[in-house]
């Protein structure tokens, strides 16, 4: 093809993506200035003008030029907003690749100019399979393919080495013949305001009270499956599973957060909403911090998830219709938050909850159905 004048101009009357052109070069340059994209990209660092001139001039006509890949400036509100590629070929298949400036980010611009790139990769170019890679815990990358129905995301622990450092890789694809929308719940976290706490989405600032919670005796005693002893490492990798949790439509997880100073109390969540056979039930677990118990932090949390757990999706919940929760049967705390609640005893589980001495407690469930609870 011939560069610029056989690139096809792709446009869905709001983002538009054509051929680059010199004048691209500053924005270019300037975009690349930004940490997130030296974070989360392979460019070079630091970025020099001569780069950007490189990528403008050379790189991106000689995809064009010669095949192999194919680059289109983005122009969102009048002005370059960025860079999208597909590379590959071989086989019908490749890979997509993207990069925006700062200030367009947050108005779904990569989600569009993704759509009409997946669009020109299946129709034109014929592909029949789109590939995404990114590091591990690029979750605004993650989320606008998923918007565009990316799926079985994957994670390979160390697969990648940039700039010398090895990291996460994460992978995704979408084939010619997969619907291009959203596929699974991709659940948001609400604040919630409590009395004296709200519920908020859990953050790194919060590794080190986690750190505390869940190294303290009595939460490792009744919680037999958590590390020991419990470190900063297992907090930090507990706040992000939990994100993994909400991107899979599997759990949601708040901190309970001090309503003066933000800091953490507890941990309350909905997990196994991805159950097997039934798609509208939850689990609720939780722990608090040793600081914060004994005043009716927890009961009066879980009474607020329950009423979100039951609340329809379409109206910002969580669409359950049967919320279970189990507790070791000598675990009275727990039991108090469940009964307080309004949940039911249904059953006994003998000797199923193994204790660090290898002996096992009886377990008692509970349940809570969405027609008991008034909203
Ligand atoms: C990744 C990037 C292109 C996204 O561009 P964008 O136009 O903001 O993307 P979109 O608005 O279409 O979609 C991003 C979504 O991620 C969400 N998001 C952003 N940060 C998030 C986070 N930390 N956790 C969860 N979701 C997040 C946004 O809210 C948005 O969600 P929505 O679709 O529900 O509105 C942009 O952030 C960027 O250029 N980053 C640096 C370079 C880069 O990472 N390139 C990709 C390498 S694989």
């Amino acid at each position: 093809m011939r560069f610029p004048e056989d690139v096809p101009v792709l446009t869905d009357g709001v983002v538009t993506l054509r051929a680059h052109t010199p004048a691209d070069v500053e924005p270019a340059y300037e975009m690349c200035q930004d940490a997130d994209m030296q974070h989360w990209t392979t460019i070079p660092v630091p970025y020099e003008r001569e780069h950007a001139v490189a990528f403008v001039t050379e790189f991106v006509a000689a995809g064009w030029r010669d095949g192999g890949s194919w680059t289109w400036a983005i122009d969102y509100d009048g002005r370059f907003a960025g860079s999208i590629d597909l590379r590959g070929g071989d086989g019908n298949g490749g890979e997509i690749g993207f990069g925006l400036a700062p200030w367009a980010r947050g108005n779904r611009v990569m989600t569009r100019a993704i759509q009409l790139t997946l669009t020109y990769a299946f129709n034109t170019l014929g592909w029949d399979r789109v590939g995404w890679r990114a590091f591990g815990g690029n979750w605004a990358s993650r989320k606008a393919v998923w918007n565009c129905g990316f799926r079985r995301f994957q994670i390979v622990t160390g697969g990648v080495v940039v700039r010398g450092v090895r990291r996460d890789e994460w992978l995704a694809s979408i084939t010619r013949d997969e619907d291009r929308e959203p596929q699974g719940n991709w659940w948001t976290i609400p604040v919630i305001e409590g009395d004296g706490f709200r519920l908020r989405p859990l953050e790194d600032r919060d590794i080190e009270r986690t750190t505390e919670a869940c190294a303290d005796e009595r939460t490792q005693h009744w919680l037999s499956a958590m590390p020991s002893p419990y470190t900063a490492e297992h907090a930090k990798g507990f706040i992000e599973t939990r994100r993994e949790f909400a991107a899979t439509g599997s759990g949601v997880s708040w901190a309970i957060a001090d309503a003066g100073d933000d800091r953490l109390l507890g941990n309350v969540s909905v997990f196994d909403m991805t159950h097997r056979v039934d798609h509208t039930l939850g689990e609720i677990g939780y722990w608090a911090h040793p600081d914060a118990r004994g005043r009716g932090v927890m009961t009066a949390a879980v009474a607020l998830v329950i009423r979100q757990a039951f609340t329809p999706i379409d109206k910002g919940g969580l669409g359950r219709r049967r919320l279970v929760l189990l507790a070791n049967e000598p675990n009275s705390a727990s039991r108090h938050i469940a009964e307080a609640n309004g949940f039911t005893q249904v059953g006994v589980q003998r000797a199923t909850a193994p204790l660090r001495d290898g002996s096992y407690d009886n377990l008692v469930m509970y349940d809570l159905l969405a027609t008991e609870v008034a909203l």
